[in-house]
């Protein structure tokens, strides 16, 4: 089995210790990296380097910024790079993140009466699924038991609305189970329907590599999005790649400097792709950050970010199922580890996802995730409530009170984290569900979270401004 070797070095942070409930320390263990993730030590690097050199970008005369302009131009090419796009049809577009970027294409779409449907899957993140509810015909499609997309059910609807659809939205891998969709494949039937594709790829581009393909490929990818801060740059960057033609046209969503080629009392001339479209001074640290990432994760090798990733998804999902009552959502054969991402959501059987993650935390020094993960449809789905338990649910969450509130524990790897690691997670786990914890543990019945008596850490020990 492959161990902690080769990949914690390149990571800030990963030594830090944390305090506990009984007043020890101990060295934190992430499993949150579906969330956010820890910086590269290059990406630290290259900020800190570049901050010597900072100066405004695109107008400004002197070599500070001409340098300054020079590093975010190239951080906005190594980034279409990384993703297969092609500068000559394709366009890149830094703003913050995933859902920036989602809400501005959905603004920037060129919907027509005629087509105005938008195809998303039934497991998307919350910041794939409202934006479109807002700017078109929103359908939804259908998932099997386990959680997987019904790709039947996609086609069928591909053939039911085929004239009004004008995109199809999916997620590259899930943050809930890690289920990676064909989208290649699905980019091939969007073509055939005379639709495009847009592929929410935060989750899938810091672990797989993306490659969107020539226009004259059935199965290219139309546009792509992606968050800075889950592939290891959290410098409050994110990208929208995607066909040139489509910001071309258009007003931009949001206006003002940057924006314009020339501007009278009576008129405005937008400028051309990508600057009509990034209003206002640009974040170029947060670009460099994510070209730095980009720069390192190439050098490591994608596929062996990917195997790296599917040793530690094995292992888990064998060493797991040692936890009296935990059941592990999704795809469970540790065979599957390689076709999926090492995302694992599981509960724990008469024990509140909410309290596990608290005791994690506070007693073990583990971050996870719990609850519904921004995706409510999904975790409903795969938690099988039916419409009246999910009605009652709600009711009584909007009554303000959380304390049942569906939802999951989630672990998630990234490519830093090791079989240690997973061995310590289910200790924990393999404790709490034997009720072997130490703290009285309080639930806020608003919140639903849970905390125990006497913690109070002093945070300007670790950490002041
Ligand atoms: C699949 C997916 N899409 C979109 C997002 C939104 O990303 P961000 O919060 O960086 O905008 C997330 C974040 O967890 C995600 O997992």
């Amino acid at each position: 089995m492959h161990t902690a070797t080769g990949y914690q070095h390149y990571f800030v942070g990963l030594d830090a210790q944390v305090p506990l409930l009984d007043g020890s320390r101990r060295v934190y263990i992430n499993f949150d990296n579906a969330a956010s993730t820890p910086a590269l030590k290059a990406v630290q690097r290259a900020v800190n380097e570049f901050l010597v050199f900072y100066s405004s970008v695109h107008r400004g005369t002197g070599f500070k910024s001409q340098l300054s302009t020079h590093a975010y131009e190239e951080s906005r090419r190594i980034v279409m790079e990384f993703l297969g796009a092609n500068p000559k049809e394709h366009t890149c577009i830094f703003g913050k993140n995933t859902t920036e970027a989602i809400n501005k294409l959905a603004r920037r779409f060129p919907f027509t009466d005629q087509r105005n449907v938008v195809l998303i899957s039934g497991m998307e993140h919350h910041s794939n699924d409202l934006p479109w509810r807002s700017a078109a015909h929103t359908i939804h499609t259908a998932l099997t038991p386990d959680g997987r997309l019904d790709i039947d059910d996609l086609r069928a609807k591909l053939e039911t609305y085929r004239s009004q659809v004008a995109l199809v939205a999916i997620t590259g891998a899930s943050n809930v189970t890690g289920n990676l969709n064909p989208i290649h494949q699905i980019a091939e039937w969007a073509h055939a329907a005379g639709a495009q594709i847009a592929v929410d790829c935060a989750q899938l581009a810091p672990h797989r590599k993306v490659d969107m393909g020539t226009l004259d490929d059935p199965a290219h990818l139309d546009f792509v999005t992606i968050s800075a801060h889950k592939m290891y740059a959290p410098f409050g960057t994110g990208a929208l790649v995607g066909r040139r033609d489509i910001f071309e046209r258009g007003d931009p969503d949001l206006t003002g400097g940057g924006t314009v080629e020339i501007v009278t009392l009576e008129d405005v001339v937008w400028s051309g792709p990508p600057d009509r479209d990034e209003a206002g001074s640009p974040n170029t640290i947060g670009a460099v950050a994510l070209a730095a990432a980009i720069r390192q994760l190439q050098s490591i090798g994608m596929q062996q970010v990917a195997e790296h990733e599917a040793e530690l998804t094995h292992y888990a999902l064998q060493a797991l199922t040692a936890v009296p009552g935990i059941q592990i959502y999704g795809q469970t054969d540790p065979e599957s580890a390689s076709q999926r991402l090492g995302v694992i959501p599981l509960k724990i059987k008469g024990i509140s996802h909410f309290l596990i993650a608290a005791v994690l935390g506070y007693e073990f020094g583990i971050g996870v995730r719990s609850g519904c993960f921004c995706a409510h449809p999904y975790i409903l789905h795969l938690l099988g409530l039916n419409h009246d338990e999910s009605r009652q649910v709600r009711a009584q969450m909007l009554s303000g009170d959380k304390s049942n509130m569906p939802g999951l524990i989630r672990a998630s790897f990234g490519l830093y984290n090791t079989v240690e690691e997973i061995d310590a997670l289910v200790e924990a786990l393999l404790r709490i569900a034997n009720g072997q914890y130490g703290g009285r543990y309080h639930q806020n019945i608003a919140s639903g979270e849970y905390s125990p008596e006497g913690w109070a850490p002093a945070f300007d020990q670790y950490f002041q401004l």
